[in-house]
């Protein structure tokens, strides 16, 4: 059973699409924590509400970047997950994070990469004029999503979509993809070699 610490933070939808999913049998996994930068993450309250541990690292005790991950660290290794799990985690982990994390990290992104990285996402890829965009599922690495590539859903932009409206279709199918992939992670069935992904 998948061990996972979920970082988020804001609305938490793709934190509960991954807990309905362990609740349906769909996904064999466990969250041990949900851990944000936000003490008012709607994430938070979705933990609660189910009596798993929530846990605000407040990234602003004055003791910078640097000082905020090595708290942020030591409270996702004290859960000892087999994974972390991005889940509308605004922040971006530095290398050092990254590296002393000792699990991957899973992030979901809301656009096929390497198209549109960074902040709204589904934003750039109306504005661009792109026809199809969707949602990536992939590792971390020191980049801004940049990590190596696991799976990808791809949504059609219709000409009359706004980023609201294109938004609201590529989340529902982050949900379907994230459980999908963590799934397919606790099954063994997820190969890395360098920048090339296997999906066994
Ligand atoms: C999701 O669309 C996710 O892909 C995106 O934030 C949203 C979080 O929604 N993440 C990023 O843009 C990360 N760069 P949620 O809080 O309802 O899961």
């Amino acid at each position: 059973m998948l061990r996972m610490v979920v970082l988020a933070s804001g609305r938490g939808s793709n934190l509960l699409a991954i807990l309905k999913a362990i609740e349906s049998g769909r996904l064999s996994g466990q969250v041990a924590a949900v851990i944000s930068d936000r003490e008012d993450a709607k994430a938070l309250d979705h933990a609660r509400a189910r009596q798993i541990p929530a846990l605000w690292v407040n990234p602003k005790l004055g003791d910078g970047k640097a000082g905020y991950e090595q708290r942020l660290l030591a409270a996702v290794s004290a859960c000892q997950p087999d994974c972390i799990v991005l889940a509308g985690y605004m922040r971006i982990l530095g290398s050092q994070f990254v590296h002393e994390a000792g699990v991957p990290i899973f992030n979901i992104h809301p656009a096929l990469l390497p198209a549109f990285p960074g902040l709204h996402a589904q934003a750039q890829a109306v504005e661009y004029g792109v026809r199809y965009s969707g949602c990536t599922v992939h590792f971390v690495d020191e980049g801004v999503d940049t990590g190596p590539i696991i799976d990808q859903a791809v949504v059609r932009v219709l000409p009359e979509d706004t980023q609201e409206t294109l938004s609201a279709r590529i989340l529902a199918e982050e949900h379907k993809l994230y459980a999908q992939v963590l799934e397919l992670y606790s099954q063994g069935r997820i190969r890395r070699e360098g920048r090339r992904v296997t999906i066994l």
